[in-house]
């Protein structure tokens, strides 16, 4: 099964972005991680990072056509995109949500509003990079018993 790894702005920095917070892991590293740990678990990731919000609703449109599941971080959009929010809200496919940091525990409050969560399945947030590994391992679990979304 196939399955959509979407990151949204400036994840494309990560190593050097923030590595307090965001950890020194690249994003061609994480790309090869997912796929790794995909291929693990009997799923072909599909990694893509985009900076332009459109980019990422035609990503999000193109899945809820195809039912194909997605595993989304769409960093800073997460917290105001009404556009993004009605892109999720189509899916019909498992949607995880996944983010490096917990963006409940940090300062700034803008941070603490999700417009993924309520289209979500499962929110994972605060375990570093190796968030992605347990979203595509609720992804595999999802596909075998949805109700346990
Ligand atoms: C993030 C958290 C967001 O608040 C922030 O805007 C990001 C990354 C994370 O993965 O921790 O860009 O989604």
């Amino acid at each position: 099964m196939r399955v959509l790894v979407l990151n949204g702005p400036n994840l494309g920095r990560l190593g050097r972005r923030q590595p307090e917070i965001y950890g020194s892991t690249t994003h061609a590293e994480l790309a090869s991680l997912c796929v790794g740990w995909g291929a693990a678990l009997g799923l072909e990731v599909d990694l893509r990072q985009t900076n332009h919000e459109g980019v990422l609703l035609d990503w999000l449109n193109d899945a809820a056509d195809q039912a194909t599941p997605v595993v989304l971080n769409a960093a800073a959009w997460t917290h105001y995109s009404y556009a993004v929010f009605d892109a999720c809200a189509q899916l019909t496919a498992p949607l995880v949500e996944v983010h490096i940091s917990d963006p409940t525990q940090r300062p700034e409050v803008f941070r603490h509003t999700s417009v993924v969560t309520p289209h979500a399945a499962e929110v994972i947030a605060g375990h570093g990079i190796d968030g992605y590994r347990l979203a595509l391992e609720s992804v595999a679990r999802l596909r075998q018993d949805p109700t346990q979304g």
